[in-house]
């Protein structure tokens, strides 16, 4: 398993993974948002805030980051590898490029919903706090927060 930042000759099999775990993200149901997504990946690698996870050749695993924000902005692990930590190794990496003195955020799904299970129990393992209710995409969504 290697984790690093990911290129242009990604980009294909990048979009392979987030097509197939698309159910868990609000605002990829079509294919116009897929197309409009891949153009938002490719902005990311270009600023060098996307991480992968590959393994055996394939993308496995992807994040996307903003260094101004400090925000974890993407991440998603193929079904078939999850529970291998791979999404703790690939927040690990960018642990390494982001602003130490700034707190953290992502958003995810609140609780009581069944897409957000697997995330909501990843970030508390973390070490990330429950923060505002928000919403996303007309979709309803709880900061999590987590200061190092
Ligand atoms: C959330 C997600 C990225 C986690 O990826 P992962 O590689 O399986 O996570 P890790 O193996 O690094 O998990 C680390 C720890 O987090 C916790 N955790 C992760 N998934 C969990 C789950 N489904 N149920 C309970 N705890 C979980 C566990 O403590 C786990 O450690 P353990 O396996 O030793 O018990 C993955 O489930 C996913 O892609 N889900 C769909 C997309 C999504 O929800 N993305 C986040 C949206 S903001």
């Amino acid at each position: 398993m290697e984790i690093r930042l990911a290129n242009e000759r990604d980009l294909d099999d990048w979009m392979r993974l987030v097509r197939k775990e698309r159910d868990s993200f609000p605002g990829l149901e079509t294919e116009a948002a897929l197309t409009e997504h891949r153009e938002t990946v490719l902005g990311f690698v270009h600023r060098e805030s996307a991480i992968c996870a590959a393994c055996d050749g394939r993308i496995v695993g992807a994040l996307l980051f903003s260094k101004e924000e400090n925000m974890l902005c993407y991440l998603a692990v193929d079904g078939e590898y999850r529970r291998r930590h791979i999404a703790e190794d690939m927040v690990s990496y960018m642990l390494t490029l982001m602003d130490p003195n700034r707190a953290i955020v992502v958003t995810t799904y609140r609780e009581g919903v069944p897409e957000g299970i697997a995330a909501r129990a990843f970030y508390k393992h973390l070490g990330f706090a429950e923060g505002r209710l928000t919403e996303e995409f007309g979709s309803p969504v709880q900061e999590f927060v987590w200061i190092r």
